[in-house]
């Protein structure tokens, strides 16, 4: 059986206490107690529908830690859509000659053990965090390993559940709002797209900031956005959304990111606000035209915009993607315990149902979030 074993006992701080280790689900060998062998993992062999991932129950772990890695053991892992575009084949130029790879960004679980200069987390501790969008070994496993400023402190009175569902998307907002935008109490910010994962993020955290805020979003999602401080919620299925949007704002953050809503978002705008979308088209031009030709395209076309907008409206112009910021995520966690920073959880799959969960995101049956219950 394929094991994973962690180098020099002065440089590793590991789960010795027999109890733990089992609570853990951790399989040492008998013989040496810092073996471990591969765990079970949600492979992606090849891209397409939700059949072709795989449960493999042997996914060997890479041989070592480096230092500033730690060794998750999941408890809930939550999907996002780019989990799902993933698997069908969005970013294939990067991910294509790197399959097999795991799914999976956000994670909540224990620490199984962590590499010598990791100084934040101890073993056995309770963690949630994410992983960075390219990343290939994702967290759809039993176990994950993420770097230390990838990880902070589950607060207690959140659930592991309720955990995993936070990370990715909060620190995606976080990336723009506080980041690039700078935010300060006062001032206006426009959502598009409030009712996901990341709008309800980035209205919680504005409005934790003292910002107001209006957003659009689904008839469906209003109280939802109104509950996470929204001052204005606009009906994108039954209002005029330019009609009903009022005054100016300092940012606005687009997580739709079409040519309406990019039109639309940056007319709003003061001078020297921010227009950020989070559909920025370096992973769709590189999947068009290869690496070499994609990624060039993709720069010239982001630079020609922001010239153009700085020109005519007066206004920054960026693509947002999510970044691990250990700055953003220990305000994350510290806005999470006071109660201001929630997503809610419309429905768990045991992770062995992981197709049955990705089929019914793909076939939209279930609007909200949705969480990977790993035992
Ligand atoms: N660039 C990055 O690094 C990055 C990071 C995270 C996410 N993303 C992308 O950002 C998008 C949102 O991510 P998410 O995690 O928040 O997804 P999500 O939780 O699935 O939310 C998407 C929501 O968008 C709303 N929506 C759809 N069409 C709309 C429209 N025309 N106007 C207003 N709202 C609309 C829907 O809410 P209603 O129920 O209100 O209709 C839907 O629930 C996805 O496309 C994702 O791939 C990019």
């Amino acid at each position: 059986m394929p094991m994973w074993k962690l180098s020099s006992s002065s440089s590793r701080r590991l789960l010795n206490d027999a109890k733990l280790r089992h609570k853990l689900g951790l399989n040492y060998s008998t013989t040496s107690s810092n073996i471990i062998s591969s765990c079970r993992a949600v492979i992606l062999p090849r891209f397409g529908g939700a059949d072709v991932l795989e449960i493999r129950d042997n996914f060997q772990l890479p041989t070592d830690l480096q230092s500033h890695e730690v060794l998750v053991r999941a408890r809930a892992v939550s999907i996002n859509p780019l989990d799902t575009r993933m698997r069908s084949g969005y970013g294939r130029s990067i991910f294509g000659p790197l399959l097999p790879l795991i799914l999976g960004r956000d994670i909540s679980g224990e620490v199984a053990a962590i590499g010598g200069s990791v100084r934040s987390l101890n073993v056995g501790q309770e963690v949630f965090g994410a992983l960075h969008p390219t990343a290939i070994r994702g967290t759809y496993a039993d176990y994950a390993i993420l770097k230390e400023e990838e990880l902070a402190p589950k607060p207690p009175s959140v659930t592991h559940v309720e955990a995993s569902a936070i990370p990715f998307a909060a620190l995606t907002a976080w990336r723009a709002l506080k980041s690039t935008a700078r935010i300060t109490e006062g001032q206006r910010v426009l959502v598009i797209g409030g009712g996901g994962a990341v709008g309800l993020s980035a209205i919680q955290l504005a409005a934790a900031v003292g910002c107001h805020v209006a957003t659009t979003c689904g008839s469906q999602s209003v109280g939802r956005v109104l509950d996470a401080g929204a001052e204005q919620a606009i009906d994108y299925t039954a209002e005029d959304i330019e009609s009903a949007i009022k005054g100016q704002f300092d940012a606005v953050l687009d997580t739709i990111g079409v040519s309406e809503t990019e039109r639309v978002g940056i007319n709003f705008l003061k001078r020297g606000g921010h227009y950020m979308t989070l559909q920025g088209e370096a992973a769709s031009l590189s999947d068009r035209y290869g690496l070499f030709v994609g990624l060039p395209t993709a720069t010239a076309i982001l630079l020609k915009k922001q010239c153009q907008y700085r020109y005519s409206h007066g206004i920054e112009y960026s693509w947002t993607y999510m970044r691990a910021d250990s700055e953003g995520l220990d305000e994350i966690r510290r806005l999470m315990e006071a109660g201001k920073l929630k997503i809610p959880v419309d429905k768990t799959f045991p992770i062995t149902q992981v197709k049955d969960a990705h089929e019914a995101k793909d076939k939209k049956l279930i609007p909200g979030k949705v969480v990977l219950e790993v035992d």
